[in-house]
């Protein structure tokens, strides 16, 4: 890009481009996955409101986890399963990439992180209840069962998000992708697995059930009076 406004070369850390960050009222911007981190605090501290695009994963990262958890940040309105296609210059040897109206497009399991609120985030789910779930869920793991317990925590295995029980006041743990239906006035976050200081064998994994580790679970609480 050529710019004459400018006289580093645009590094969003130097000097000059925190003076237009400053003067900004929004940032929308895909910043490179690998500075995703240090982007996303050099928004929080200047106190911007935004609409990055991140990967997946990111969610998990130690420094973005606590706002999704404390609803400083959220995910947009696009679901956060699958993925979003990208126009990519040059050669391209990705084996996803697929030529669409002309443009090399791939697939990234890219997902917006904002914190302009919309409303599809203040629409609770509408859930069954747990005796509902057990006679009726479409998912076999649900159906004509218990809910299970984690061995090492007291909190309930729930594997889908649409299974969880509207009518359980106790801890459950969920997928990551409950974060596209979270809705801050029916449930609170409680944590993630690798979040948990008391459960350090937890790091970087789920809690255990039968023995073994569930891969990565979001621990929610039902918000009292719902
Ligand atoms: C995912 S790309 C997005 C590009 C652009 N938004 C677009 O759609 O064409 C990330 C961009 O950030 C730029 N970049 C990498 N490190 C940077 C830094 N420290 N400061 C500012 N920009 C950076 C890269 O050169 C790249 O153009």
């Amino acid at each position: 890009m050529e710019w004459e406004y400018l006289n580093g070369d645009g590094d969003f850390r130097s000097d000059e481009v925190k003076v237009l960050r400053d003067e900004a009222d929004i940032i929308i911007t895909n910043p490179p996955f690998s500075l995703f981190r240090e982007f996303l605090a050099w928004i929080i501290e200047a106190n911007k409101k935004f609409i990055i695009i991140g990967n997946m994963n990111a969610i998990t990262y130690k420094e973005v986890f606590p706002l999704i958890k404390e609803n400083k940040m959220w995910v947009g309105n696009t679901p956060i399963t699958g993925s979003r296609w990208f126009e990519v210059k040059g050669h391209c040897n990705n084996k996803f990439m697929e030529i669409i109206d002309g443009k090399q497009m791939v697939p990234i399991k890219a997902i917006w992180f904002t914190n302009i609120e919309h409303g599809r985030r203040h629409q609770p789910m509408q859930l069954m209840t747990m005796a509902e779930n057990i006679k009726f869920s479409r998912h076999k793991e649900i159906r004509n069962q218990e809910y299970q317990k984690y061995d090492n925590y007291d909190a309930i295995e729930v594997p889908f998000s649409d299974a969880i029980p509207s009518d359980y006041d106790g801890v459950m743990g969920v997928p990551i992708s409950f974060l596209d239906k979270y809705c801050p006035e029916q449930f609170e976050i409680l944590g993630m697995d690798d979040h948990r200081i008391i459960y350090p064998q937890w790091r970087g994994r789920g809690p255990d059930l039968n023995g073994k580790p569930v891969y990565r679970r979001i621990i929610i609480r039902k918000k009292k009076g719902i």
